[in-house]
């Protein structure tokens, strides 16, 4: 019945057209609207880059000030997600948590199921990217048995998350700059990457014209794995696994093993055949925050021997195996004090600006269809019934 491509894994498969996030993997290129993410890493904040991933331009200083605002006043949840969260329990993963409670915001904003209303697109927009640090903050608190923090909108929106995190009602929390700093800069680097797997499912959940919040609770789900954004939960695990540089060879040999399914964790990558540029200001920023924290972690020690090992073997040159934006993210939070469980969650905050603005262009692209894969059946065509006894 027709033609089409047999491509498992979408390996070479383009299924929209963009003009968000631009990537040249052979290069280590990244660019969102045409600005190098070593750029806006460095000179924008997460909320500008909110702005020109939406709305394809960086601010200017009133625009600025009025997304900045706009997005804050959308900063709470309604009371009622509260008692949401005590349905989960207390081990629940948080990003289990955030599925869950994300999904639940559908409920929440009805009216944003109105899809074609523009006003209601950008509301719901605005919500994910105010909501979601507070949601995030809150699957936190409740894994600790600690009071929720509300938002408090005098603050960044990465001063806000950190204050939602580590704040305690009993004594006043002073944020740390530094660490707000490279809260915002690692946000920066998460926030979109184009048709990843998470991004993708965002899109066909949405082209059959779901709720929008139900579709980014269906991109956390695909964040989820390790193959994707629950990779640098994984890198942690595994820097802890090799425990010293002395290991480091057996575990080399272990993932370059094909009867082992070991991988190197952070290492690898759909698209980039290059050194991905989000690693490299990652790595800049791991320093810079156990500098200012004056943290001697052994597992940078561990992580960038590893690195330099994996680089200069046979096995992972030939196949272009670099490390990714998951490779020292994971170091950098545990210095910050966050445990391993939310580190996917973070990476699901900073994301949701991509999620929101592919989902956004791809409802407002006149070309849109359902997004409807086709297969290649190897199953048997056709059987004669049997009944129970004869079989
Ligand atoms: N360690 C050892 N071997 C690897 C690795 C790795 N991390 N990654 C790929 N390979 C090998 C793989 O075995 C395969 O070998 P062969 O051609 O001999 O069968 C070859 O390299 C190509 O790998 P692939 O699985 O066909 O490549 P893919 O594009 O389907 O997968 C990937 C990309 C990211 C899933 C994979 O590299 C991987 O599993 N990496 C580890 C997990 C990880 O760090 N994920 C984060 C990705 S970046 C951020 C994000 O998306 O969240």
């Amino acid at each position: 019945t027709g033609y089409f491509t047999y491509d498992p894994g979408f390996t070479s498969t383009g299924s929209c057209e963009s003009t968000i996030t631009y990537i040249d993997g052979d290069k280590g290129i990244l660019r969102h609207r045409g600005y190098a993410i070593d750029d806006l890493a460095e000179k924008a904040d997460f909320l500008e880059v909110c702005y020109l991933l939406i709305y394809g331009e960086l601010p200017n200083k009133a625009e600025r000030d009025k997304f900045s605002a706009d997005i804050t006043m959308h900063t709470m949840v309604h009371e009622q997600m509260r008692n949401f969260y005590n349905g989960f329990r207390r081990d629940a993963h948080p990003m289990a948590i955030m599925c869950g409670s994300v999904g639940a915001m559908s409920a929440f904003y009805h009216d944003s199921t109105d899809i074609s209303d523009p006003n209601q697109r950008l509301i719901s927009a605005y919500r994910l990217i105010a909501k979601m640090p507070t949601i995030a903050a809150m699957a936190y608190k409740y894994s600790i048995g600690q009071p929720f923090q509300y938002p408090n909108n005098a603050l960044s929106y990465s001063e806000n998350f950190l204050a939602m995190m580590f704040g305690v009602p009993c004594e006043k929390y002073n944020v740390n700059p530094v660490l707000a700093k490279a809260m915002d800069r690692i946000l920066i680097l998460h926030a979109d990457h184009e048709q990843n797997a998470s991004t993708s499912t965002v899109r066909l959940a949405g082209s059959s014209g779901a709720n929008p919040f139900a579709c980014i609770a269906a991109g956390i789900a695909s964040l989820w794995g390790p193959a994707h954004g629950g990779a640098n939960e994984a890198v942690l695990k595994m820097l802890k696994q090799i425990g010293d540089v002395k290991n480091i060879p057996d575990f080399v040999n272990k993932a370059k093993d094909k009867n082992d399914p070991f991988r190197l964790m952070g290492f690898g990558h759909r698209v980039y055949k290059n050194y991905d540029p989000r690693a490299k200001v990652m790595q800049q920023t791991c320093h810079e925050v156990l500098k200012e924290l004056n943290v001697q972690d052994p597992l940078l020690d561990v992580a960038q021997e590893l690195e330099r090992i994996a680089r200069e073997d046979e096995y992972f040159v030939e196949k272009k195996l670099y490390p990714n934006v998951d490779f020292y993210s994971g170091i950098i939070f545990k210095a910050m004090g966050i445990p391993e469980s939310m580190f996917t969650v973070l990476f699901a905050v900073a994301r949701t600006v991509g999620w929101i603005a592919q989902w956004k262009e791809m409802i407002e692209d006149p070309s849109q269809k359902i997004g409807r894969p086709r297969q290649l059946f190897t199953g048997d065509v056709e059987r004669e019934f049997k009944e129970v006894q004869n079989r």
